[in-house]
């Protein structure tokens, strides 16, 4: 591959390539990537930036870090694909034998899936045949929290907020689900059974119905950035197993430690019926996510008319992704990550503070390595992103939120350049 110069790259990028939650053509600013390394990108013909992003929480170890890059070569050199149907690999097998080592105990069997959002679908979809397979097909439901994101294929949509998801734009077609308020008592505070009082009158009136509840543990991501108490997730589970209701935990946003804990469940001390995962599983080197099970699930599914479980994507269990996928937990485990954390954590909270001064903020919210200014009005993304380019950062800000989840190996006077940048555009 020869480079374009970079106009000519921007002009033909402007004319043919569709950018995400953009419009064609897009009328926002972009910005090319020449390379990237550890928590720096650089850009074609401009500034080197600190990535204060991690590429949406993928790349947690940093860009072009060495050892997966020789484990994507080593596995290269092997196979970089092999169809899964009715055949097994290494990479597969070793990384199924680590996420269930990793995962809570009760989790035992791995769904392999190409994308965040194909893993909700699977997971979904197992809910739904497990509740057939025992002769309930009228449990095909799903409650959620209001607030939450869980991707943006079409059953996942239907379980995001109902507000500012996609909703209004689909609702002809998205499948109708139920949606509980969303948790007042943040994560900090103390526990009030009131916070779930809705979920648990949707449960009583509509279990009957309802496969499984699905949301994402203690932090809601792209639906609103908001930490709630672990006192939550602990009650929706005892309230699931009361209702004979299956719960699903999306954890592809705060799964591989960015909240502190390995998985954000551990807060809660509480496993899932079915884990969702996916996003910094392969260490931000390419697509990959998985759907986790127990026996106690998994055992039904050769009981029903389909004796199978209906799924099986093209490119599931990528041994390249496994390969590089493994070698990432091995890095995340070859240090201490948990210090790590509480330090950005520390950090992040030291130096967003001064940001509740000015009169735009609403709130200031750290967890983990998650940083969350919200504002009171949405950003205008058209001026702050080049703003933020030239003070040297890469931020995605969306809606009223500026957020950031740096990369774990960041530095603190790395970090320093993005709480300064932060705290530059809520003045
Ligand atoms: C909690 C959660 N679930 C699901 C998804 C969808 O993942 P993907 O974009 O890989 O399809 C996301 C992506 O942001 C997410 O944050």
């Amino acid at each position: 591959m020869n480079p374009l110069p970079t106009d000519q790259l921007l002009a033909i990028d402007r004319q043919h390539v569709w950018h995400p939650y953009a419009a064609m053509p897009n009328p926002l600013p972009i910005f090319p990537v020449k390379s990237a390394q550890g928590v720096y990108i650089e850009l074609e013909d401009g500034p080197t930036l600190v990535d204060g992003m991690s590429s949406w929480w993928t790349c947690i170890h940093g860009y072009s870090h060495p050892r997966l890059n020789q484990a994507a070569r080593e596995q290269i050199d092997r196979m970089s694909h092999m169809m899964f149907g009715g055949l097994t690999h290494q990479p597969a097998v070793q990384l199924a034998q680590r996420l269930v080592e990793l995962t809570p105990a009760p989790l035992q069997q791995v769904f392999f899936c190409d994308s965040g959002s194909v893993s909700v679908e699977v997971a979904m979809k197992m809910a739904i045949q497990y509740w057939y397979n025992l002769g309930q097909p009228e449990k095909h439901r799903f409650l959620t929290i209001r607030g939450g994101y869980h991707g943006d294929t079409f059953d996942a949509m239907s379980v995001c907020d109902p507000v500012n998801g996609m909703h209004h734009l689909f609702n002809r077609v998205l499948r109708q689900q139920y949606f509980a308020d969303i948790p007042q008592i943040p994560f900090w505070g103390v526990w009030e059974d009131s916070d779930i009082a809705s979920f648990e009158r949707l449960l009583a009136e509509h279990h009957g119905q309802i496969a499984a509840a699905i949301f994402e543990p203690v932090v809601q991501g792209a639906g609103g950035m908001r930490f709630y108490s672990p006192d939550y997730v602990r009650r929706a589970r005892e309230l699931c197993d009361q209702y004979d209701v299956l719960l699903i935990l999306d954890e592809i946003a705060t799964g591989f430690g960015r909240t502190g804990k390995l998985f954000a469940c551990e807060h809660a001390d509480i496993a899932p019926d079915i884990l969702c995962i996916g996003k910094a599983m392969s260490g931000g080197f390419m697509s990959l996510a998985a759907t986790l099970t127990s026996p106690h699930i998994s055992q039904i599914f050769s009981q029903g008319d389909a004796g199978v479980f209906m799924h099986g994507p093209t490119f599931m269990a990528n041994p390249l992704a496994c390969a590089v996928s493994l070698e990432n937990i091995a890095i995340l485990e070859s240090y201490d990550w948990q210090a790590q954390i509480q330090a950005i954590e520390t950090q992040l909270k030291t130096e967003l503070a001064p940001c509740r001064n000015s009169p735009r903020v609403k709130d200031v919210r750290v967890l983990g390595a998650i940083g969350v200014v919200e504002l009171f009005d949405p950003v205008d993304m058209a001026v702050v992103q080049p703003q933020l380019v030239d003070y040297g950062v890469w931020l995605r800000p969306f809606g009223k939120l500026l957020y950031t989840m740096p990369p774990y190996i960041i530095k603190p006077e790395q970090l320093s350049r993005i709480t300064q940048a932060m705290v530059a555009l809520t003045q």
